[in-house]
Parts: C-alpha cells; structure tokens; sequence
C-alpha cells in the first residue's frame, strides 16, 4: 500500500518513522516533510494546506491511505474532500475538528455533555469581555475563539494583562479573525499532562501517557512555547487516574461528539491540569502532539498502520496497542530567539554522530537544506529522542545526542524529564 503523511514537523517525522517500519506500507509520501523525512519517505513539494493540489496527488499516485499531522488542513475539511472521493485518510472531518479550531464550541460540548474544565464565558464584545474581566479578577485566562499557531491564550495574572489581552486580540487583531470572539475562563492551578485517545468515533483506544514542557526557559519560565520537550510515561497520571481520565472525560467526549452530531475520527488530544489527582481539561487538540508523539511512537510497538485503519474504518473495537518497556524523552533543540524572532539558514553539525547512537533518533522539525547542507529553518528545529530503562537513562540518551549537535544560537532546556524524576 501507498501511504501519504501530511505535515513536514517533528510530530510528521515520527509518524513516518513509525509508519515506514510497517509491512504493510509499500511506498511513503510525505507532503511537504523535510530534510530528515526525507530519509525515510519521498518528500512532495505540497503544503500542508494545499488541499487541492493533496487531493490531486492522492488520486494521482492512488494513495492507500493519508494520514493528516497538523490541525489547519483537519479544520479546512480535507477529511472530507478526501472522502468525498472514496479516498482512507485518518483524521476528524471539518465538522469534528471544531474540537480544536474554536474554544467556544468545546467549551460549549464540556458543558453540554458535563465534563469538567474551568468555568468560562464567551464575548463578541470587548467591552463586555472587560466587564466580566473586572468582576471576577485576577487571575484569569483570555483566549483567542480560533486557531492561533499555540500562541492565542494569555494566563493574566492581573486584570490589566488580561484587558491588554482583549485589547489585543479584538482591537489590534493580533490572530486576524481568530479574534473575533474571545473565551474567558476561570485560572486552573495544578500539573498539566497530555492524554491521546486514538478513537472510531465511538470505540476508544488510550495511548500511553506522555507530558510536554510548554516554558521556553528551565524550571518552566519564560513565554509559552509549541512544547520543548516531552516524555512518556508520566507518572503523574497513575493507573487510577488514566482509568478517570478515560471515564469522566474521554468517554463523555467521544459520546457526546456523536450524540450531537459530528462524530470524531483519529487521534483525540485532550490537554489536561491536574490539580489533588482530579484532571480538568484546558483544550482539546485533533492531531497528535508535537513533541509529544516523539517520545509516544518510540515506545509503541505494534505497527501503528492497522490502527489508523481501523480508526478511519470504524472498527477499531478489537484494536490493541502493545509499547516497549521502556521511557523515552524528545529535547527539543531550538532557534535562538524563539518563540519571539530568530535567524535562519544556520548550518548544523553533528547529525551524523548522533546518527550513530543506538536507541536514540534525531526527528527534524524546522530544517531545510541550503547547498546541500542541513541548516535551521523554524523555531523549534530538532527533536533529540532518546529511549531508556528508566526515564533518568533516557534523559542521559537524549542529552548524549545533544551534546553532539550544535549551530550558532542554539537553545536547548537542560531539564527535560525532570518532573518525571521529582515525583
Ligand atoms: P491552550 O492553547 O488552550 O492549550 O493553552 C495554552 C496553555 O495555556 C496551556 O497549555 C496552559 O499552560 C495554559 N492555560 C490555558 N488555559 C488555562 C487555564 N484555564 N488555567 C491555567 N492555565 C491555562
Ligand atoms: N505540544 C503541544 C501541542 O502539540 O499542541
């Protein structure tokens, strides 16, 4: 079978990593994906978002099976132009995808359907969304309604920031149209963990637990970034409160998303705080995260292709996912800057050595080659992988690949999977 992967990030290289390893799987495509991709699949000069030109390729080259990475083309309905033409392809339609492309409409399923996440309300107006700022107080959240790369909610910690949050989002349309409602909602203290859920719409199957390091800076300071790091497992979600999780959440999302009409297919992304072992959700996402599946897809070891099918298929009540033994933790290796402005075009060294180390894989997120050379081209541009034992063996894997690779500017966390290590 011919497999097209959709992306060209971390999250797309793992994917591709995990999916080339399969029997089934003659030929890999990976549209745009990247230098790295580029040793696993063949790369196809499409964007992400080119839904036309996917469309054409897919039943051009009689694609088996398309499986989307990011949340813009799931929020663009590639689902379904997809299926509209007979064609498998692993995701939610544009329908279900309004899990992540606007908070107001999984605030309102949470309340709907009784799963708990902070109190919130909705504003079209700014001047309302002050009013509602002043009268409950700081802190407080303000997102952005629609898509904003990761980067539309502010965690005020007085009523002013928040107010220059509003300000920002619906008077200077700092996100454009993502703007034009905002979600207040209650501060949630606690630890936060990210839960994946493969499911058919209506038959679940839970992933391992994983957690992301969000903080661009060690000891989690500084701006919110796409995520700096992950592992898995987390020992923060214990077997009883995995078995939660999936009960007073999971489950009330998947049902409700069917009862109210809009079924969800593939890999459901609820970000949790956990606060005293209860979990509350802060988002949903639609895709696997990033870095997260990094470190989720070195330890799985059943082949991830029959999954996927059967999610698409609507049979997956039989599926079983078997994962090694083992931890593993992803350091992301950063553009120096981010996630404010970098440089770009920066070679880097060392990707050959690191090649050479067992049990350990680079996964390129933001690189392009220039003359031949591997050179930084996005914010977040490595993901040092690492397996181990235990998750302090698979931190020293990770950091060994690290110390091998460098550019001018790098930025690297130094405590990656610590959290793991301090419970
Ligand atoms: P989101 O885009 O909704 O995932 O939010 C990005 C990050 O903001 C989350 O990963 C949290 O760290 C933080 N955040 C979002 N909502 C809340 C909340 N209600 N309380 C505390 N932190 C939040
Ligand atoms: N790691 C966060 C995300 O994928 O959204």
């Amino acid at each position: 079978m011919k497999v097209l992967v959709v992306g060209g990030g971390g999250r797309e290289h793992a994917l591709c990593w995990k999916i080339a390893q399969s029997p089934l799987v003659d030929t890999l495509y990976c549209a745009p994906g990247n230098p790295g991709i580029a040793e696993l699949a063949e790369c196809v000069h499409i964007g992400a978002d080119e839904i036309d030109a996917l469309l054409d390729f897919a039943q051009a080259e009689e694609i088996g099976l398309t499986v989307v990475g990011p949340e813009v083309p799931l929020t663009m309905g590639i689902v379904d132009r997809f299926q509209a033409v007979g064609l498998e392809i692993f995701g939610p339609n544009q329908a279900a995808a309004q899990i992540e492309g606007s908070k107001g409409f999984s605030k309102d399923l949470m309340a709907r359907h009784n799963i708990p996440t902070a109190a919130y309300q909705s504003f079209t107006e700014r001047d309302a969304a002050v009013a509602y700022v002043r009268q409950q107080g700081a802190p407080i959240v303000v997102k952005a309604d629609g898509l904003a790369a990761g980067k539309g909610v502010i965690v005020a910690m007085t009523e002013e920031q928040a107010i220059a949050g509003i300000d920002n989002i619906m008077l200077h349309k700092v996100f454009g149209s993502a703007g034009a409602s905002v979600v207040i909602e209650e501060f949630m203290a606690g630890e936060e963990a990210s839960f994946f859920a493969f499911t058919d719409g209506k038959n679940i199957l839970p992933l391992a637990s994983s957690q992301d390091h969000k903080r661009v800076y060690d000891q989690d300071e500084g701006p919110n970034t796409g995520g700096m790091g992950a592992y898995s497992p987390a020992p923060v979600v214990t077997p009883e409160l995995h078995d939660e999780i999936v009960a007073t959440i999971v489950k009330p999302t998947v049902d409700g998303m069917a009862a109210d009409g809009h079924p969800y297919v593939g890999i459901l992304y609820v970000g949790l705080m956990i606060k005293d072992g209860t979990p509350r959700v802060v988002e949903y996402n639609a895709r696997f995260g990033d870095p997260e599946a990094q470190p989720l897809l070195m330890r799985m070891k059943s082949d991830i292709v029959p999954v996927l099918q059967a999610c698409a298929r609507g049979a997956l009540a039989d599926s079983v996912i078997e994962w090694h033994d083992k931890a593993a933790v992803c350091v992301v290796m950063a553009s120096g800057g981010y996630p404010a402005a970098f440089e770009k075009g920066l070679p880097i060294s060392g990707l050959e050595a690191a090649a050479k180390i067992e049990d350990l894989m680079v996964f390129h997120a933001g690189t392009t080659l220039k003359d031949a050379v591997v050179v930084n081209n996005g914010g977040r541009v490595l993901g040092v992988t690492g397996l181990g034992d235990t998750v302090a063996s698979a931190i020293d894997k990770a950091y060994s690949g690290v110390a091998q690779i460098r550019w001018a500017g790098v930025h690297v966390r130094t405590d990656i999977g610590q959290k793991a290590l301090n419970r």
